[in-house]
């Protein structure tokens, strides 16, 4: 069998991890791996957003399985294409995938599907998203309803700084992205992850995990693409994950196959909990990163087998729901200096050899040299831990995050402070 795995971040180490241990005697490939990936498999040298190059490539290797990770080869149709050209391919067709590469697209489809989502409203004219801001006041929430690598959503909390964020997003700051705004309502409460494997009717849940946005530890200063997550989250009962099942993620699939865009893939429910219910913050049309690097580790039963069925147009009737281990896994995220802005590349990382029990060290922006790995990316390594305990989860993946080196690394240190005051006793 031959497996093709599209990106290079933390999340497709994790993906081409686990894919390896599902099906051992496979072989990979993977697009400009990173330097944790390299060793795994067979490079290939086309980036991900070669679309056409990289179908002609996967007909012409004749792989089985092309596993897209990222959402920007999914939003420009690599998965159409593949599938056109005889390659079973995982991940949605660009008209699904606008769910997350259109976030005025997903506002449409959750109000005519009846899903509790924040109030919002969206513009093409800047004066009139300046006099909505004026009308509704603060806090408020702006986002460009492109695709903006994780950080085209800015919270903001006085009506000058919704003004700011306008100006900066309509103003080119964000490019073709941030043409049309979506501004909504500040919601409260707790997030929750939930990734869904589907065939476009039928979903099976993996197990629920926490993102950590925010650069600075107490979830300070400016969004991140991801700082580290975990895995269970304690507040996500079975009860709760029936209703986000019910009443957020079946309305959602059924309404895109209604608009002739069925999502078979991975869909992923950004989701707000509050006294008020579950109600979506964002649907991403694939596997979130870091989360991706905590959920896997846990996972017991094969991926590969319901990735293959939905790749190759099959349904998930009657199909098991995955299985995971007990216990819980936490992923610190180690980041260059200066990340979200800008920074620096091509440090020497160094990752002991012996580094705490349970702990995978996943790469995102790294690259293999003649004189050894060498930072690549603002994202650098996700250590993951899985253990018995969260505690224990949460100490180890620290401590595995402390001891990885290169200049100026940078990580939060307070992953899953959440779950640990909900553990702690009172
Ligand atoms: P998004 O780009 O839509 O994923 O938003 C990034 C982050 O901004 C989310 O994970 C939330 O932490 C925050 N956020 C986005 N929309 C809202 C909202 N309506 N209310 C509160 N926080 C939000
Ligand atoms: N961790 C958030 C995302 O993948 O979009």
């Amino acid at each position: 069998m031959r497996i093709l795995i599209v990106g290079n971040g933390g999340r497709e180490h994790a993906l081409l991890w686990k894919l390896q241990k599902d099906a051992p005697e496979a072989q990979f490939f993977a697009t400009e791996p990173n330097g944790g990936m390299t060793p795994l498999c067979v490079p290939v040298d086309i980036p991900a957003t070669d679309i056409v190059a990289l179908a002609g490539w996967a007909a012409g290797h004749r792989i089985d399985l092309a596993v897209i990770g990222p959402e920007a080869p999914l939003a420009a149709g690599l998965a159409d294409r593949l599938v056109r050209s005889g390659v079973p391919a995982f991940g949605p067709g660009a008209g699904a995938a606008r769910i997350e590469s259109s976030k005025a697209f997903a506002k449409e489809v959750m109000a005519e599907a009846g899903v509790a989502a924040a109030e919002a409203a969206t513009f093409s004219d800047e004066a009139e998203a300046r006099a909505h801001i004026e009308a509704v006041g603060a806090p408020i929430v702006v986002k460009a309803s492109g695709l903006a690598a994780g950080k085209g959503a800015i919270v903001c909390e006085t009506r000058q700084e919704a003004h700011d964020a306008v100006g900066e997003m309509m103003g080119g700051g964000f490019g073709e992205a941030g043409r049309v705004l979506v501004i909504e309502e500040f919601m409260t409460g707790e997030e929750l992850s939930v990734f869904y494997l589907t065939d476009g009717e039928r979903f099976l849940p993996l197990l629920p995990s926490q993102d950590h946005k925010r650069i600075g530890e107490g979830d300070t200063g400016p969004n991140t693409g991801g700082m580290g997550a975990y895995a269970p989250v304690g507040f996500a009962t079975h009860e709760l994950l029936d209703r986000i099942g019910g009443e957020i993620v079946a309305p959602t699939l059924a309404r895109l196959a209604e608009l002739d865009a069925p999502f078979r893939g991975l869909l992923y429910a950004g989701i707000m909990v509050s006294d008020g219910g579950p109600r979506v913050v964002e649907f991403n049309c694939r596997f979130g990163d870091p989360e991706t690097q905590a959920v896997l580790p846990m996972m017991k039963s094969s991926l590969l087998e319901p990735m293959m069925e939905i790749a190759e147009g099959g349904t998930l009737e009657g199909y098991p729901t995955p299985e995971f281990r007990t216990g819980a896994a936490v992923t610190t995220v180690v980041a260059s200096e200066g990340y979200p802005g800008p920074y620096t590349k091509g440090h020497p990382i160094r990752i002991p050899d012996a580094l705490p029990p349970g702990v995978v060290v996943f790469h995102a922006g790294t690259r293999e040299t003649d004189g050894g790995i060498v930072t690549a990316g603002g994202r650098v390594l996700a250590v993951s831990a899985i253990a018995d305990s969260f505690e224990v989860a949460r100490s180890r993946s620290r401590e595995g995050a402390a001891a990885v080196e290169f200049q100026g690394r940078q990580y939060r240190r307070d992953i899953g402070w959440r779950e640990a005051e909900r553990l702690a006793p009172s």
